[in-house]
Protein backbone atom coordinates (compact mmCIF):
# COMPACT_ATOMS: atom_id res chain seq x y z
CA UNK A 1 0.00 0.00 0.00
CA UNK A 2 2.09 2.63 -0.79
CA UNK A 3 -0.25 4.69 -2.41
CA UNK A 4 -1.48 7.74 -0.44
CA UNK A 5 -3.79 7.00 1.86
CA UNK A 6 -7.27 8.81 1.67
CA UNK A 7 -6.67 8.30 -2.29
CA UNK A 8 -5.90 4.69 -2.08
CA UNK A 9 -9.91 4.29 -0.44
CA UNK A 10 -11.17 6.34 -3.68
CA UNK A 11 -9.02 4.27 -5.51
CA UNK A 12 -11.20 1.17 -4.03
CA UNK A 13 -14.38 2.65 -3.64
CA UNK A 14 -13.97 3.38 -7.87
CA UNK A 15 -12.77 -0.13 -8.33
CA UNK A 16 -15.51 -1.75 -6.45
CA UNK A 17 -18.12 -0.08 -8.61
CA UNK A 18 -16.11 -0.55 -11.77
CA UNK A 19 -15.51 -4.30 -11.76
CA UNK A 20 -18.90 -5.12 -9.91
CA UNK A 21 -17.57 -5.36 -6.23
CA UNK A 22 -19.69 -3.07 -4.51
CA UNK A 23 -22.36 -0.68 -5.84
CA UNK A 24 -24.36 2.18 -4.36
CA UNK A 25 -27.40 0.98 -3.00
CA UNK A 26 -30.89 1.85 -5.46
CA UNK A 27 -28.72 3.80 -7.50
CA UNK A 28 -30.85 4.80 -9.83
CA UNK A 29 -32.45 6.98 -7.70
CA UNK A 30 -29.14 8.41 -6.60
CA UNK A 31 -28.77 6.07 -3.66
CA UNK A 32 -29.39 5.45 -0.18
CA UNK A 33 -26.97 6.87 2.18
CA UNK A 34 -24.53 4.48 4.21
CA UNK A 35 -26.66 1.38 2.32
CA UNK A 36 -24.44 -0.49 -0.37
CA UNK A 37 -25.07 -3.38 -2.84
CA UNK A 38 -22.69 -6.26 -3.20
CA UNK A 39 -22.20 -7.17 -6.79
CA UNK A 40 -21.65 -10.76 -8.48
CA UNK A 41 -17.85 -10.52 -7.32
CA UNK A 42 -18.11 -8.71 -3.88
CA UNK A 43 -21.14 -11.49 -3.04
CA UNK A 44 -18.73 -13.86 -3.94
CA UNK A 45 -15.66 -12.73 -1.57
CA UNK A 46 -18.75 -11.98 0.96
CA UNK A 47 -19.18 -15.48 1.12
CA UNK A 48 -15.83 -16.83 1.12
CA UNK A 49 -14.61 -14.45 4.25
CA UNK A 50 -17.86 -15.59 5.89
CA UNK A 51 -17.17 -19.33 5.26
CA UNK A 52 -13.68 -19.05 6.49
CA UNK A 53 -15.00 -17.11 9.35
CA UNK A 54 -17.82 -20.33 10.25
CA UNK A 55 -15.03 -22.92 9.23
CA UNK A 56 -13.02 -21.36 12.23
CA UNK A 57 -15.58 -20.99 14.53
CA UNK A 58 -17.88 -24.34 13.75
CA UNK A 59 -15.44 -26.50 12.58
CA UNK A 60 -12.39 -26.09 13.94
CA UNK A 61 -14.23 -26.26 17.62
CA UNK A 62 -16.33 -29.07 18.37
CA UNK A 63 -17.45 -26.96 21.44
CA UNK A 64 -19.19 -24.28 19.10
CA UNK A 65 -22.48 -24.52 16.92
CA UNK A 66 -24.17 -22.10 14.98
CA UNK A 67 -27.67 -20.56 14.87
CA UNK A 68 -29.40 -18.51 12.08
CA UNK A 69 -31.94 -16.62 14.02
CA UNK A 70 -34.74 -14.24 13.06
CA UNK A 71 -33.83 -10.61 12.84
CA UNK A 72 -37.54 -9.61 14.23
CA UNK A 73 -37.41 -10.36 17.51
CA UNK A 74 -39.87 -10.05 20.62
CA UNK A 75 -39.55 -6.07 21.64
CA UNK A 76 -38.85 -6.75 25.46
CA UNK A 77 -35.74 -8.47 24.27
CA UNK A 78 -34.40 -5.08 23.37
CA UNK A 79 -35.51 -3.62 26.66
CA UNK A 80 -33.84 -6.68 28.66
CA UNK A 81 -30.76 -6.00 26.40
CA UNK A 82 -30.79 -2.44 27.69
CA UNK A 83 -30.62 -1.21 24.05
CA UNK A 84 -33.78 0.32 24.09
CA UNK A 85 -32.61 2.57 27.36
CA UNK A 86 -28.60 2.65 26.24
CA UNK A 87 -28.17 2.15 22.94
CA UNK A 88 -27.82 6.00 22.65
CA UNK A 89 -24.78 8.04 21.16
CA UNK A 90 -24.32 11.79 22.32
CA UNK A 91 -25.22 13.49 19.14
CA UNK A 92 -24.08 17.55 18.57
CA UNK A 93 -24.32 19.92 15.93
CA UNK A 94 -22.67 22.88 14.72
CA UNK A 95 -24.82 25.42 14.39
CA UNK A 96 -22.69 26.90 11.22
CA UNK A 97 -22.32 24.06 8.76
CA UNK A 98 -25.20 22.27 10.07
CA UNK A 99 -22.87 19.03 10.36
CA UNK A 100 -23.78 16.64 12.88
CA UNK A 101 -21.59 14.54 14.67
CA UNK A 102 -21.04 12.26 18.22
CA UNK A 103 -19.79 14.08 20.56
CA UNK A 104 -17.34 11.45 21.74
CA UNK A 105 -15.67 10.70 18.54
CA UNK A 106 -15.12 14.79 18.71
CA UNK A 107 -13.20 14.51 21.96
CA UNK A 108 -11.62 10.82 20.91
CA UNK A 109 -10.24 12.65 17.80
CA UNK A 110 -8.76 15.05 19.45
CA UNK A 111 -7.11 12.73 21.96
CA UNK A 112 -5.88 10.95 19.16
CA UNK A 113 -4.05 14.12 17.95
CA UNK A 114 -2.27 14.35 21.10
CA UNK A 115 -1.16 10.51 20.59
CA UNK A 116 0.06 11.62 17.05
CA UNK A 117 2.39 14.06 18.54
CA UNK A 118 4.16 11.62 20.77
CA UNK A 119 4.39 9.34 18.15
CA UNK A 120 5.81 12.70 16.32
CA UNK A 121 8.64 13.00 19.30
CA UNK A 122 9.12 9.12 19.42
CA UNK A 123 9.98 9.04 15.85
CA UNK A 124 12.30 12.36 15.86
CA UNK A 125 14.24 10.39 19.11
CA UNK A 126 14.62 7.89 17.51
CA UNK A 127 16.73 9.15 14.50
CA UNK A 128 18.38 11.48 16.91
CA UNK A 129 19.56 8.27 18.86
CA UNK A 130 20.17 6.03 16.82
CA UNK A 131 20.19 2.27 18.28
CA UNK A 132 20.98 3.07 21.23
CA UNK A 133 16.96 5.01 21.49
CA UNK A 134 14.82 2.65 23.80
CA UNK A 135 11.36 3.65 23.38
CA UNK A 136 9.94 2.94 26.69
CA UNK A 137 12.47 4.47 28.27
CA UNK A 138 11.72 7.90 26.13
CA UNK A 139 8.11 7.70 26.60
CA UNK A 140 8.59 7.15 30.19
CA UNK A 141 10.83 9.97 31.01
CA UNK A 142 11.02 12.89 28.25
CA UNK A 143 9.03 15.75 29.46
CA UNK A 144 7.15 16.52 26.43
CA UNK A 145 5.98 13.38 26.23
CA UNK A 146 4.72 13.26 30.43
CA UNK A 147 2.47 16.63 29.46
CA UNK A 148 0.95 15.29 26.15
CA UNK A 149 -0.13 12.13 27.99
CA UNK A 150 -1.06 13.62 31.58
CA UNK A 151 -3.64 15.67 28.92
CA UNK A 152 -4.61 12.39 27.00
CA UNK A 153 -5.31 10.82 30.64
CA UNK A 154 -7.25 13.79 32.03
CA UNK A 155 -9.50 14.11 28.92
CA UNK A 156 -9.89 10.06 29.16
CA UNK A 157 -11.01 9.88 32.51
CA UNK A 158 -13.58 13.26 32.29
CA UNK A 159 -14.81 11.80 28.82
CA UNK A 160 -15.50 8.20 30.75
CA UNK A 161 -17.09 9.79 33.91
CA UNK A 162 -19.36 11.91 31.58
CA UNK A 163 -20.42 8.79 29.23
CA UNK A 164 -21.11 6.85 32.45
CA UNK A 165 -22.93 9.48 33.86
CA UNK A 166 -24.73 10.02 31.14
CA UNK A 167 -23.54 13.76 31.42
CA UNK A 168 -24.33 15.16 28.49
CA UNK A 169 -23.61 18.91 29.63
CA UNK A 170 -20.10 17.79 30.96
CA UNK A 171 -19.61 16.61 27.50
CA UNK A 172 -20.40 20.10 25.84
CA UNK A 173 -18.56 21.31 28.43
CA UNK A 174 -15.72 19.08 27.35
CA UNK A 175 -15.58 19.78 23.94
CA UNK A 176 -15.85 23.89 24.31
CA UNK A 177 -12.87 23.73 26.74
CA UNK A 178 -10.77 21.82 24.79
CA UNK A 179 -11.79 24.38 22.05
CA UNK A 180 -12.17 21.30 19.73
CA UNK A 181 -13.82 23.01 16.20
CA UNK A 182 -16.10 21.74 13.60
CA UNK A 183 -13.36 19.45 11.54
CA UNK A 184 -15.17 20.55 8.38
CA UNK A 185 -15.79 24.19 8.71
CA UNK A 186 -13.56 25.01 11.75
CA UNK A 187 -16.77 26.90 13.87
CA UNK A 188 -16.99 26.20 17.56
CA UNK A 189 -20.61 27.38 17.36
CA UNK A 190 -22.45 23.73 18.77
CA UNK A 191 -25.29 22.85 20.06
CA UNK A 192 -26.21 20.89 23.16
CA UNK A 193 -25.52 17.62 23.82
CA UNK A 194 -28.50 15.05 23.07
CA UNK A 195 -29.09 11.51 23.45
CA UNK A 196 -30.11 9.54 19.84
CA UNK A 197 -31.50 6.22 20.30
CA UNK A 198 -29.81 3.89 17.46
CA UNK A 199 -32.17 1.25 16.86
CA UNK A 200 -34.79 1.41 13.57
CA UNK A 201 -38.21 0.59 14.70
CA UNK A 202 -41.04 -0.28 12.75
CA UNK A 203 -44.12 -2.29 13.36
CA UNK A 204 -45.59 -5.73 12.83
CA UNK A 205 -48.96 -6.53 11.98
CA UNK A 206 -51.45 -3.90 10.41
CA UNK A 207 -51.99 -1.73 13.85
CA UNK A 208 -49.72 1.13 13.88
CA UNK A 209 -49.12 1.74 18.09
CA UNK A 210 -46.82 1.44 20.55
CA UNK A 211 -48.27 -1.98 21.41
CA UNK A 212 -46.66 -3.48 18.33
CA UNK A 213 -43.54 -1.68 17.92
CA UNK A 214 -40.56 -3.91 17.01
CA UNK A 215 -36.98 -3.31 15.93
CA UNK A 216 -34.69 -4.37 13.49
CA UNK A 217 -31.86 -6.41 15.62
CA UNK A 218 -28.88 -3.83 16.08
CA UNK A 219 -26.51 -6.94 16.94
CA UNK A 220 -27.26 -10.67 16.03
CA UNK A 221 -25.69 -11.29 19.73
CA UNK A 222 -29.26 -11.02 21.15
CA UNK A 223 -30.63 -14.14 18.96
CA UNK A 224 -28.20 -16.40 20.51
CA UNK A 225 -28.69 -15.52 24.13
CA UNK A 226 -32.32 -15.78 23.50
CA UNK A 227 -31.35 -19.79 22.22
CA UNK A 228 -29.06 -20.12 24.68
CA UNK A 229 -30.75 -23.12 26.39
CA UNK A 230 -32.52 -24.87 23.38
CA UNK A 231 -28.89 -24.90 21.84
CA UNK A 232 -27.20 -26.03 25.07
CA UNK A 233 -30.54 -28.96 26.06
CA UNK A 234 -30.65 -30.36 21.84
CA UNK A 235 -27.25 -30.35 21.29
CA UNK A 236 -26.17 -31.77 25.00
CA UNK A 237 -23.44 -28.99 25.05
CA UNK A 238 -21.60 -28.52 28.40
CA UNK A 239 -20.04 -25.63 29.29
CA UNK A 240 -17.60 -24.10 28.12
CA UNK A 241 -19.47 -23.69 24.73
CA UNK A 242 -19.94 -21.24 22.12
CA UNK A 243 -22.64 -20.79 19.73
CA UNK A 244 -22.04 -18.58 16.52
CA UNK A 245 -24.20 -16.46 14.24
CA UNK A 246 -23.99 -14.79 10.69
CA UNK A 247 -26.52 -11.86 9.82
CA UNK A 248 -27.51 -8.12 9.21
CA UNK A 249 -27.44 -6.12 11.72
CA UNK A 250 -29.31 -2.44 11.96
CA UNK A 251 -28.30 0.71 12.97
CA UNK A 252 -29.58 4.92 12.68
CA UNK A 253 -25.89 5.70 12.54
CA UNK A 254 -25.25 9.68 13.00
CA UNK A 255 -22.49 9.64 11.11
CA UNK A 256 -22.25 6.85 8.27
CA UNK A 257 -18.95 7.41 5.92
CA UNK A 258 -16.30 5.54 4.44
CA UNK A 259 -17.92 3.90 2.29
CA UNK A 260 -18.82 0.18 3.94
CA UNK A 261 -17.10 0.89 7.40
CA UNK A 262 -19.72 2.74 8.99
CA UNK A 263 -23.20 1.66 6.93
CA UNK A 264 -26.62 1.69 8.53
CA UNK A 265 -27.51 -2.08 7.24
CA UNK A 266 -24.23 -4.16 7.71
CA UNK A 267 -23.56 -7.69 8.36
CA UNK A 268 -22.20 -9.57 12.13
CA UNK A 269 -19.94 -12.78 12.41
CA UNK A 270 -20.28 -13.04 16.41
CA UNK A 271 -19.72 -15.60 18.73
CA UNK A 272 -20.95 -15.92 22.34
CA UNK A 273 -19.11 -18.10 24.45
CA UNK A 274 -20.27 -19.69 27.83
CA UNK A 275 -18.00 -20.30 29.97
CA UNK A 276 -18.11 -20.76 34.35
CA UNK A 277 -17.98 -17.68 35.99
CA UNK A 278 -14.66 -16.59 37.65
CA UNK A 279 -12.64 -18.16 34.32
CA UNK A 280 -14.40 -15.24 31.88
CA UNK A 281 -10.96 -13.31 32.13
CA UNK A 282 -8.96 -16.13 31.28
CA UNK A 283 -11.12 -17.08 28.44
CA UNK A 284 -10.93 -13.64 27.34
CA UNK A 285 -7.04 -13.66 26.93
CA UNK A 286 -7.65 -16.94 25.11
CA UNK A 287 -10.40 -15.37 22.66
CA UNK A 288 -8.05 -12.00 22.13
CA UNK A 289 -4.96 -14.42 20.93
CA UNK A 290 -7.28 -16.76 18.64
CA UNK A 291 -9.03 -13.44 17.08
CA UNK A 292 -5.72 -11.85 16.29
CA UNK A 293 -4.33 -15.47 14.46
CA UNK A 294 -7.35 -15.41 12.70
CA UNK A 295 -6.59 -12.11 11.32
CA UNK A 296 -3.12 -12.39 10.45
CA UNK A 297 -3.56 -15.81 8.88
CA UNK A 298 -5.35 -13.97 6.04
CA UNK A 299 -2.15 -12.55 5.02
CA UNK A 300 -3.21 -8.89 5.23
CA UNK A 301 -0.05 -7.94 7.21
CA UNK A 302 0.68 -8.32 10.83
CA UNK A 303 1.83 -4.50 10.97
CA UNK A 304 -1.46 -3.70 10.00
CA UNK A 305 -3.18 -4.84 13.46
CA UNK A 306 -3.14 -3.86 16.97
CA UNK A 307 -5.26 -4.51 20.00
CA UNK A 308 -7.42 -1.15 21.67
CA UNK A 309 -8.50 -1.67 25.25
CA UNK A 310 -12.04 0.20 25.91
CA UNK A 311 -11.75 2.73 28.29
CA UNK A 312 -15.30 3.23 28.67
CA UNK A 313 -16.82 -0.39 29.25
CA UNK A 314 -20.12 -0.75 27.22
CA UNK A 315 -23.00 -1.36 30.16
CA UNK A 316 -22.46 -5.08 29.79
CA UNK A 317 -18.79 -5.45 30.04
CA UNK A 318 -16.32 -5.85 32.13
CA UNK A 319 -13.19 -6.27 29.71
CA UNK A 320 -13.43 -5.16 26.49
CA UNK A 321 -11.01 -4.43 23.29
CA UNK A 322 -11.26 -3.80 19.30
CA UNK A 323 -8.83 -5.52 16.96
CA UNK A 324 -8.19 -2.00 14.74
CA UNK A 325 -6.96 -2.81 11.78
CA UNK A 326 -4.96 0.13 9.28
CA UNK A 327 -7.22 0.99 6.74
CA UNK A 328 -6.39 3.99 4.55
CA UNK A 329 -8.04 6.70 7.23
CA UNK A 330 -6.37 5.13 9.99
CA UNK A 331 -6.38 2.10 12.54
CA UNK A 332 -9.95 1.85 12.94
CA UNK A 333 -11.84 -0.93 14.66
CA UNK A 334 -12.63 -3.99 12.98
CA UNK A 335 -13.58 -6.44 15.53
CA UNK A 336 -15.17 -6.40 18.99
CA UNK A 337 -14.06 -9.04 21.94
CA UNK A 338 -16.19 -8.72 25.21
CA UNK A 339 -16.29 -10.35 28.59
CA UNK A 340 -20.27 -9.35 28.73
CA UNK A 341 -20.20 -11.13 32.14
CA UNK A 342 -23.80 -12.92 33.16
CA UNK A 343 -25.46 -9.52 32.17
CA UNK A 344 -27.48 -10.39 29.18
CA UNK A 345 -28.73 -13.98 30.13
CA UNK A 346 -29.50 -12.94 33.88
CA UNK A 347 -31.62 -9.84 32.15
CA UNK A 348 -33.42 -12.04 30.08
CA UNK A 349 -34.25 -14.63 33.31
CA UNK A 350 -35.69 -11.23 34.79
CA UNK A 351 -37.73 -10.24 31.92
CA UNK A 352 -38.77 -13.61 30.68
CA UNK A 353 -39.15 -15.18 33.82
CA UNK A 354 -37.74 -18.19 32.19
CA UNK A 355 -34.42 -20.01 34.20
CA UNK A 356 -31.26 -19.74 31.70
CA UNK A 357 -28.47 -21.89 33.55
CA UNK A 358 -26.43 -24.53 33.35
CA UNK A 359 -26.64 -27.65 35.98
CA UNK A 360 -22.79 -28.20 36.09
CA UNK A 361 -22.48 -31.75 37.09
CA UNK A 362 -18.95 -31.48 38.68
CA UNK A 363 -19.91 -28.75 40.61
CA UNK A 364 -23.58 -30.31 41.40
CA UNK A 365 -25.13 -27.18 41.05
CA UNK A 366 -26.69 -24.38 38.39
CA UNK A 367 -25.77 -21.36 37.48
CA UNK A 368 -25.89 -18.54 35.17
CA UNK A 369 -23.08 -18.89 33.09
CA UNK A 370 -20.36 -15.80 31.94
CA UNK A 371 -20.01 -14.84 28.35
CA UNK A 372 -17.12 -13.78 26.17
CA UNK A 373 -17.88 -12.29 22.87
CA UNK A 374 -16.55 -12.21 19.45
CA UNK A 375 -18.15 -9.72 17.14
CA UNK A 376 -16.59 -8.75 13.60
CA UNK A 377 -17.93 -6.42 11.06
CA UNK A 378 -18.09 -8.83 7.48
CA UNK A 379 -18.02 -5.39 5.85
CA UNK A 380 -15.21 -4.13 7.16
CA UNK A 381 -13.50 -7.07 7.01
CA UNK A 382 -14.63 -6.69 3.26
CA UNK A 383 -13.41 -3.42 2.96
CA UNK A 384 -9.80 -4.60 4.69
CA UNK A 385 -9.17 -7.02 2.47
CA UNK A 386 -9.92 -4.84 -0.73
CA UNK A 387 -7.50 -2.26 0.62
CA UNK A 388 -4.70 -4.28 1.15
CA UNK A 389 -5.81 -6.36 -2.35
CA UNK A 390 -5.58 -3.17 -4.58
CA UNK A 391 -2.27 -2.70 -6.04
CA UNK A 392 -1.07 -0.44 -8.78
CA UNK A 393 2.07 -2.03 -10.76
CA UNK A 394 3.75 -1.32 -13.60
CA UNK A 395 4.95 -3.66 -15.66
CA UNK A 396 9.12 -4.97 -17.41
CA UNK A 397 7.34 -3.38 -20.66
CA UNK A 398 6.36 -0.04 -19.33
CA UNK A 399 2.86 -0.69 -18.94
CA UNK A 400 0.20 -0.44 -15.89
CA UNK A 401 -2.27 -3.28 -14.54
CA UNK A 402 -4.21 -2.98 -11.75
CA UNK A 403 -4.61 -6.53 -9.87
CA UNK A 404 -6.27 -7.73 -6.79
CA UNK A 405 -4.39 -9.54 -4.55
CA UNK A 406 -6.80 -11.59 -3.10
CA UNK A 407 -5.63 -14.71 -1.67
CA UNK A 408 -6.58 -17.26 -3.59
CA UNK A 409 -8.82 -19.39 -1.22
CA UNK A 410 -10.86 -16.24 -0.74
CA UNK A 411 -10.77 -14.68 -4.45
CA UNK A 412 -14.46 -14.48 -6.09
CA UNK A 413 -13.48 -16.61 -9.47
CA UNK A 414 -10.67 -19.16 -8.87
CA UNK A 415 -9.63 -19.66 -12.99
CA UNK A 416 -9.93 -18.03 -15.78
CA UNK A 417 -9.84 -20.05 -19.54
CA UNK A 418 -8.60 -18.31 -22.18
CA UNK A 419 -8.22 -19.86 -25.86
CA UNK A 420 -5.26 -18.20 -27.29
CA UNK A 421 -7.20 -17.64 -30.66
CA UNK A 422 -10.98 -18.29 -32.19
CA UNK A 423 -10.31 -20.64 -34.06
CA UNK A 424 -8.47 -24.21 -34.38
CA UNK A 425 -10.59 -26.12 -32.09
CA UNK A 426 -9.08 -23.89 -29.53
CA UNK A 427 -12.46 -22.31 -28.23
CA UNK A 428 -14.05 -25.77 -28.34
CA UNK A 429 -11.24 -27.25 -25.87
CA UNK A 430 -11.76 -24.34 -23.51
CA UNK A 431 -15.34 -24.60 -23.23
CA UNK A 432 -14.60 -28.64 -22.23
CA UNK A 433 -11.90 -27.68 -19.59
CA UNK A 434 -13.90 -25.01 -18.10
CA UNK A 435 -17.08 -27.70 -18.43
CA UNK A 436 -14.71 -29.98 -16.00
CA UNK A 437 -13.67 -27.21 -13.68
CA UNK A 438 -17.22 -26.10 -13.25
CA UNK A 439 -17.93 -28.65 -10.62
CA UNK A 440 -15.35 -27.91 -8.38
CA UNK A 441 -14.27 -23.82 -9.01
CA UNK A 442 -15.92 -20.62 -10.07
CA UNK A 443 -14.33 -20.04 -13.49
CA UNK A 444 -15.11 -17.84 -16.52
CA UNK A 445 -14.05 -18.68 -19.86
CA UNK A 446 -13.22 -15.54 -22.04
CA UNK A 447 -12.94 -15.14 -25.81
CA UNK A 448 -13.09 -11.64 -26.62
CA UNK A 449 -9.86 -8.94 -27.00
CA UNK A 450 -6.47 -10.09 -27.54
CA UNK A 451 -5.03 -12.04 -24.42
CA UNK A 452 -3.05 -9.19 -22.66
CA UNK A 453 -6.31 -7.54 -22.21
CA UNK A 454 -8.15 -10.37 -21.33
CA UNK A 455 -5.14 -11.45 -18.44
CA UNK A 456 -5.56 -7.64 -17.18
CA UNK A 457 -9.82 -7.93 -16.68
CA UNK A 458 -8.83 -10.82 -14.47
CA UNK A 459 -5.99 -9.38 -12.90
CA UNK A 460 -8.89 -6.12 -12.32
CA UNK A 461 -11.14 -8.41 -10.66
CA UNK A 462 -8.38 -10.71 -8.63
CA UNK A 463 -8.53 -13.96 -10.42
CA UNK A 464 -5.77 -16.29 -9.31
CA UNK A 465 -5.32 -18.30 -12.45
CA UNK A 466 -5.38 -17.40 -15.68
CA UNK A 467 -5.69 -20.75 -18.19
CA UNK A 468 -4.31 -20.23 -21.35
CA UNK A 469 -5.48 -22.88 -24.49
CA UNK A 470 -3.00 -22.87 -27.16
CA UNK A 471 -2.22 -25.13 -30.47
CA UNK A 472 0.22 -27.27 -28.10
CA UNK A 473 -3.08 -27.79 -26.30
CA UNK A 474 -4.07 -29.69 -29.05
CA UNK A 475 -1.03 -31.98 -29.32
CA UNK A 476 -0.44 -32.56 -25.92
CA UNK A 477 -3.17 -32.12 -23.63
CA UNK A 478 -1.30 -29.08 -21.39
CA UNK A 479 -2.18 -25.41 -20.94
CA UNK A 480 0.07 -22.86 -19.29
CA UNK A 481 -1.51 -21.82 -16.07
CA UNK A 482 -0.37 -18.41 -14.71
CA UNK A 483 -0.19 -17.06 -12.09
CA UNK A 484 -1.80 -13.77 -11.17
CA UNK A 485 0.39 -12.44 -8.60
CA UNK A 486 4.14 -13.70 -9.71
CA UNK A 487 3.07 -13.69 -13.73
CA UNK A 488 4.41 -16.72 -14.19
CA UNK A 489 3.70 -19.50 -16.13
CA UNK A 490 3.31 -22.95 -16.28
CA UNK A 491 2.82 -26.52 -17.95
CA UNK A 492 -0.20 -28.26 -16.81
CA UNK A 493 -1.56 -31.55 -18.10
CA UNK A 494 -5.36 -30.69 -18.38
CA UNK A 495 -6.03 -33.96 -16.23
CA UNK A 496 -4.22 -32.64 -13.33
CA UNK A 497 -5.93 -29.07 -13.13
CA UNK A 498 -8.74 -30.03 -10.55
CA UNK A 499 -5.76 -31.15 -8.50
CA UNK A 500 -3.44 -28.34 -8.73
CA UNK A 501 -6.65 -25.63 -8.17
CA UNK A 502 -7.54 -27.25 -5.32
CA UNK A 503 -4.20 -27.39 -3.52
CA UNK A 504 -3.51 -23.74 -4.89
CA UNK A 505 -7.33 -22.71 -3.41
CA UNK A 506 -7.94 -24.55 -0.64
CA UNK A 507 -8.93 -22.87 2.73
CA UNK A 508 -7.08 -25.04 4.61
CA UNK A 509 -4.04 -23.06 4.01
CA UNK A 510 -5.40 -20.92 5.96
CA UNK A 511 -7.22 -22.91 8.70
CA UNK A 512 -3.52 -25.09 9.41
CA UNK A 513 -2.41 -21.92 10.68
CA UNK A 514 -5.06 -21.49 13.63
N1 LIG B 1 -22.59 -7.58 19.88
C1 LIG B 1 -21.56 -6.63 20.11
C2 LIG B 1 -21.52 -5.58 19.12
O1 LIG B 1 -22.41 -5.44 18.31
P1 LIG B 1 -20.06 -3.58 18.28
O2 LIG B 1 -18.65 -3.21 18.65
O3 LIG B 1 -21.11 -2.54 18.40
O4 LIG B 1 -20.40 -4.83 19.19
C3 LIG B 1 -19.26 -5.25 16.45
O5 LIG B 1 -20.06 -4.16 16.80
C4 LIG B 1 -18.64 -5.07 15.08
O6 LIG B 1 -19.66 -4.78 14.12
C5 LIG B 1 -17.67 -3.88 14.99
O7 LIG B 1 -16.38 -4.23 15.41
C6 LIG B 1 -17.72 -3.55 13.51
O8 LIG B 1 -16.82 -4.36 12.79
C7 LIG B 1 -19.14 -3.93 13.12
N2 LIG B 1 -19.98 -2.73 13.02
C8 LIG B 1 -20.58 -2.05 14.02
N3 LIG B 1 -21.28 -1.02 13.55
C9 LIG B 1 -21.13 -1.02 12.20
C10 LIG B 1 -21.61 -0.21 11.13
N4 LIG B 1 -22.43 0.80 11.36
N5 LIG B 1 -21.24 -0.52 9.86
C11 LIG B 1 -20.42 -1.58 9.62
N6 LIG B 1 -19.95 -2.38 10.58
C12 LIG B 1 -20.29 -2.12 11.86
Amino acid sequence: MSQPEDNLLKKVIAHCKEYGYVFPSSEIYDGLSATYDYGQYGVELKNHLKHYWWESMVRMNENIVGIDAAIFMHPTTWKASGHVDAFNDPLIDNKDSKKRYRADQLIEEYVAKIENKINKEETKAAKRFGDAFDAEQFRATNPRVLKYQEQIDTINQRLKEAIEQGDLEGLKALIEELGIADPVSGSRNWTDVRQFNLMFATELGSLAGDSNKIFLRPETAQGIFVNFLNVQKTGRMRIPFGIAQIGKAFRNEIIARQFIFRMREFEQMEMQFFVKPGEELDWYQAWKEKRMKWHRALGLGGENYRFHDHLNLAHYANAACDIEYKFPMGFKELEGIHSRTDFDLKAHEQYSGKKLQFFDPAEDKSYVPYVIETSIGLDRLFLAMLCHAYTEETLDDGSQRVVLKIPAPLAPVKAAILPLVNKDGLPEKAQEVFDQLKYHFLCQIDFKDAIGRRYRRQDAIGTPFGITIDHQTMEDDTVTLRDRDSMKQERVPVHSLVETLREKCALQSLLQQL
